[in-house]
C-alpha cells in the first residue's frame, strides 16, 4: 500500500462516522435528486458496480430496481456502515478504484458519485471504471465542480474542511474539466449537464 492510499483510508474511515449527518446537512437536496438520476438508468437485469459508495446511500436505492448491485469503496469503515444496511443485495466490498478486482466487461452500468474529485489518479480511476464495463454500457457519474462554484460557495466549501479536515486528495474542478476526463477515456458522452447549482455539480452519462 502506498503512503497516499494509506492517507485516504485514515481519512475516510475517520469521517464515516459523521459522513451521513454531514450529507444530510449539507446536501440533502443534491443528494434527493442523485438518486433519482442514478436510477433512471438502472435496469432490471442489470449488473451494476456503484465506485466509491461510502456508506451505500445510492447502491442502496439502486438496488430497489436491480438484484445485482455491487458498492465498493477503499474505507472498511464506510462499508461496514454500509454492509449493516443491506440484506445482501447490495453486496459492499472494499475495494480500490484505481485498480478494480473485477474482470473486463463484468458491469452493464457504473455509476460514482462524488468520487471523481477525490481519487489521487482520476484518469487511472476512469480507464478501471470502463475496462470493468461491458461494450455499450453506461458509466453515469455525479461530481462537484467546485471549479465553477462562485466565492461564496468556495468560501463555505473551506469552512468544512475546516471542521471536518480536507481529504488528502481532492480536487476543485470545472464541468468541462469533468466532461473531458470522460472524454479521454475513450467514452462517448451521451449527456452533460449540472442537475445542482449550489454547489454547483455535474451529472454526465457516457457509453463505452
Ligand atoms: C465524497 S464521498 C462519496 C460517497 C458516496 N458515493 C456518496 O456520494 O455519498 C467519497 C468516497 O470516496 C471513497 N474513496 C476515496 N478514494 C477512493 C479510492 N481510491 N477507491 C475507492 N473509493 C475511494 C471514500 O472512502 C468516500 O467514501
Amino acid at each position: 500500500m502506498t503512503d497516499e492510499m494509506a492517507r485516504e483510508k485514515v481519512y475516510w474511515n475517520k469521517m464515516s462516522s459523521q459522513y451521513d449527518q454531514f450529507v444530510e446537512t449539507e446536501y440533502q437536496g443534491l443528494y434527493k435528486r442523485a438518486r433519482k438520476l442514478f436510477s433512471q438508468y438502472v435496469k432490471r437485469n442489470h449488473k451494476v458496480l456503484d465506485v466509491a459508495t461510502g456508506t451505500g446511500k445510492i447502491a442502496l436505492t439502486l438496488s430497489k430496481k436491480s438484484k445485482d448491485i455491487t458498492g465498493l469503496d477503499i474505507s472498511s469503515k464506510m462499508i461496514r456502515i454500509a454492509s449493516s444496511r443491506s440484506k445482501g443485495n447490495p453486496r459492499f466490498v472494499v475495494g480500490d478504484a484505481h485498480e478494480l478486482d473485477f474482470k473486463r466487461g463484468a458491469f452493464d452500468l457504473v455509476t460514482c458519485c462524488n468520487g471523481l474529485h477525490v481519487f489521487r489518479d482520476p484518469a487511472q480511476a476512469m480507464a478501471e471504471m470502463r475496462r470493468v464495463l461491458t461494450a455499450g454500457g453506461k458509466l453515469v457519474t455525479v461530481t462537484f465542480a467546485f471549479g465553477d462554484a462562485v466565492l461564496g460557495q468556495k468560501m463555505h466549501n473551506w469552512g468544512l474542511f475546516m471542521k471536518y479536515g480536507m481529504p488528502p486528495n481532492w480536487e476543485s474542478y470545472t464541468g468541462p474539466e469533468i466532461r473531458s476526463m470522460h472524454y479521454k477515456a475513450g467514452l462517448k458522452i451521451l449527456k452533460a449537464i449540472y442537475c445542482w447549482n449550489d454547489p454547483p455539480t455535474v451529472l454526465i452519462v457516457a457509453r463505452k
